[in-house]
């Protein structure tokens, strides 16, 4: 086990963040507080201890695990992770990394896919991206025409304003950064600066361990948050316009280097 130990500065602030912004310190569970304080990220608990098991167990008519084809010290392998969304040829569609992991599923170990949803197919996308931590985020958004055609519907995705409050990804991660709302900052999501704001490269750091709701999300799962807290109508998991608003959040943070899964509020 190599969990990666936080300074404890880092930890001290993060805390200190988190208490002044929150009133019920019952939104974190006893377990976690332990392991903040020994300086351990749950998140990284999850990728290795549910994904890894996931990652290396047999399954399907031929016992197949994921590891029977993949190594996670295969550079080739790893390289790829960041490239996601990723346009896939079988299919002619770009795919979310969660949905690659289905198609494996389905087609090389000839088991019924994890749900978008379930917690496994997020472990397995957590231990992903873990293994590739080190790697940078680097998707194609131009290549060809499918995925000219994801990267510009994802740029509308964030453009558009809908739901009660009539608000857009785009009114708060771009037009209204450096204001707060709630006590939180509102911050571009990319790996430039906006109004002087440094970007925080989201999707270098998702899946993430929520503290506020002890969980690892998926960065699609986040972006259903904004949109529920925003009044916005929530997009399913995995739709085409999830998929193209992932691509087009991760093409902000290409060259950004994967340290996931982040510890985030
Ligand atoms: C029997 C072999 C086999 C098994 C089992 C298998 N895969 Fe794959 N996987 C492949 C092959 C072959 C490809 C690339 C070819 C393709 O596109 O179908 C691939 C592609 C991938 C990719 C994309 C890599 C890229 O180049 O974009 C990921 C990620 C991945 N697999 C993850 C998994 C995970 C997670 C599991 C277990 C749930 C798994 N695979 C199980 C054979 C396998
Ligand atoms: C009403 C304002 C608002 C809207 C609209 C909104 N967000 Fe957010 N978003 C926030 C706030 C506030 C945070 C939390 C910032 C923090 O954690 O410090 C956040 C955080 C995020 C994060 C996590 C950032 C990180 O670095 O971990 C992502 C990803 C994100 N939003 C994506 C989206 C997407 C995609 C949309 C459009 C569907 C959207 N947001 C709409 C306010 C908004």
């Amino acid at each position: 086990m190599k969990f990666k130990k936080m300074a404890l500065t880092g930890i001290v602030s993060m805390m200190a963040t988190f208490s002044i912004s929150f009133a019920q310190p019952e939104a974190i569970s006893p377990e976690d507080w332990a392991l903040y304080q020994e300086g351990i990220n749950p998140g990284e608990v999850f990728a290795e201890e549910v994904g890894g098991e996931l990652f290396n167990k047999p399954m399907g008519p031929k016992g197949k695990s994921c590891a029977s084809c993949h190594s996670p010290d295969d550079d080739n392998f790893i390289n790829q992770i960041g490239k996601y969304p990723k346009y896939q040829k079988d299919c002619n569609k770009v795919v979310s990394l969660q949905q690659r992991i289905q198609m494996c599923q389905k087609k090389y170990q000839g088991v019924k896919p994890f749900p978008l949803k379930s917690e496994q197919n997020t472990a397995l996308t957590t231990y992903l991206k873990y293994i590739a931590s080190g790697t940078k985020i680097n998707v194609d958004t131009s290549s060809n025409p499918v995925v000219k055609e994801y990267y510009e519907y994802g740029k509308k995705v964030f453009r558009t304003k809908r739901g009660k409050r009539f608000l857009s990804c785009q009114v708060c991660h771009e037009f209204a950064v450096g204001r707060r709302l709630r006590m939180q900052w509102l911050k571009p999501l990319g790996k430039g600066e906006i109004s002087g704001v440094e970007g925080t490269s989201a999707a270098a750091h998702w899946p993430g361990y929520r503290m506020t709701k002890s969980k690892v999300f998926t960065i699609e799962q986040r972006f259903q948050q904004c949109m529920k807290n925003a009044g916005m109508k929530k997009l399913p998991l995995g739709s085409k316009e999830m998929v193209a608003l992932e691509l087009y959040v991760t093409s902000l943070s290409n060259g950004a280097t994967i340290e996931a899964p982040g510890l985030v509020r």
